[in-house]
């Protein structure tokens, strides 16, 4: 197995900024575009890491901010890295709480320094700098590390989106010095500004002179119109370098991750198919469902005709409501199933279609299916 970090760009589609690539890590290989679970206690919720590799996962995310606070980070390094302590033997990238803390609202104070801020779980005070996040991050093992930065909410002045921007910049620099590469994880940079495109411009440009193995766009899904997120993604995504992986943070629904793929993104995470399962919404090629509808109470129908998912071969709808209808734990263990064969089955075709030139077709009939009536 190969310690480097490194991306191979294998198809540049011609009709559209659609990439097919592959990326390296010391943990084993990715096929691009890819969709990342979401795990962020390490775990992904409701899945055993034997169902994430028989929905094709390939690399799950989790988050420093949750684990520094509980088990914390150097009991995980004790008992052998996040790998081992979960039972997950490919790659992992970590988000670096430049998101999760950033969410506390009240609860935080930004410096020059990093972030102070009170613990969701038990009040209690703690500091994540870049220099700590980064510890943190390799104290867990993860093969990806993202760079702590400041995801700036929506609606913002320019002055705070110019303020913040220039912050995680300088946040970046510190990431990048206190990152220890020899261990062969990769460090990704985070693009934000806002939804300003010169800003975007400008951050981009400070990372690309720190240089980092991938970059990620940062800033999106915070509530903007889907309209202004693709925007951003087209102001943004030409100015990266084609040959390191580029990833959007936190996005999206289906549709978000065609139109991304569209545009050049490699890379996605989101809770919308695990958290949405566990409210009984659940993705299908003919768009979004609502298990608890009054209309499936006897419908023998799998959820999608069209999924080949264990879930689809096995249950009926009928099913699926009795079971979240009456509350039971495996209401979130084959609905999240579902979603999560639903997201990563999408990309196995994405990628496909890609590669055979015909991902333009491939869009197409995305949209036309979704246009369709419920069978
Ligand atoms: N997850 C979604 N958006 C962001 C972001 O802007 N920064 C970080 N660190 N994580 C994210
Ligand atoms: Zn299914």
């Amino acid at each position: 197995m190969s310690r480097e970090f490194s991306f191979d760009l294998l198809k540049q589609d011609d009709q559209s900024q659609a990439r097919r690539g592959r990326v390296h890590t010391r943990q084993g290989t990715i096929e691009t575009p890819v969709f990342m679970p979401v795990g962020t206690q390490g775990t992904v919720k409701a899945m055993l890491p034997e169902s994430l590799k028989e929905v094709q996962a390939q690399i799950i995310l989790a988050n420093t901010y949750h684990l520094f606070l509980r088990p914390g980070h150097h009991l995980v390094q004790r008992l052998g890295g996040l790998h081992r302590f979960m039972n997950w033997d490919r790659p992992i990238l970590t988000d670096s709480g430049g998101f999760q803390v950033f969410s506390l609202g009240d609860l935080r104070k930004i410096s020059e320094e990093g972030v102070r801020f009170q613990s969701h779980l038990d009040g209690s005070s703690h500091t994540l700098t870049p220099e700590s996040s980064i510890e943190v991050q390799q104290a867990l093992g993860a093969d990806i590390i993202m760079a702590f930065d400041e995801c700036i909410p929506y609606p913002s002045s320019r002055e705070y989106v110019l303020d913040s921007t220039r912050r995680s910049s300088r946040w970046a620099r510190r990431c990048k010095q206190a990152h220890r590469a020899e261990d062969g994880s990769a460090l990704f940079g985070i693009v934000q500004g806002g939804m300003h495109s010169d800003l975007r411009a400008a951050s981009v440009e400070d990372l690309l002179e720190i240089g980092f193995h991938g970059y990620a766009v940062g800033g999106l899904s915070v509530g903007e119109e889907a309209s202004l997120m693709y925007d951003v993604m087209d102001w943004t995504l030409p100015l990266l370098p084609a040959d390191k992986p580029r990833y959007v943070m936190g996005v999206g629904t289906p549709e978000n991750l065609i139109e991304g793929v569209s545009r050049g993104v490699d890379m996605f995470d989101c809770v919308m198919p695990t958290r949405n399962a566990r409210n009984g919404v659940l993705f299908t090629t003919f768009g979004k469902i609502s298990i608890k509808q009054a209309r499936y109470l006897e419908d023998p129908l799998p959820i999608d005709p069209a999924c080949g998912c264990y879930v689809c071969r096995n249950y009926s709808r009928a099913y699926l409501r009795h079971l979240y209808q009456s509350g039971e734990i495996l209401a979130s263990v084959l609905n999240t199933h579902h979603n999560l064969h639903y997201y990563l089955h999408l990309m196995e075709e994405v990628r496909q279609a890609i590669e055979a030139g015909r991902f333009l077709a491939f869009k197409n009939d995305f949209y036309r299916r979704r246009q369709a009536a419920t069978p």
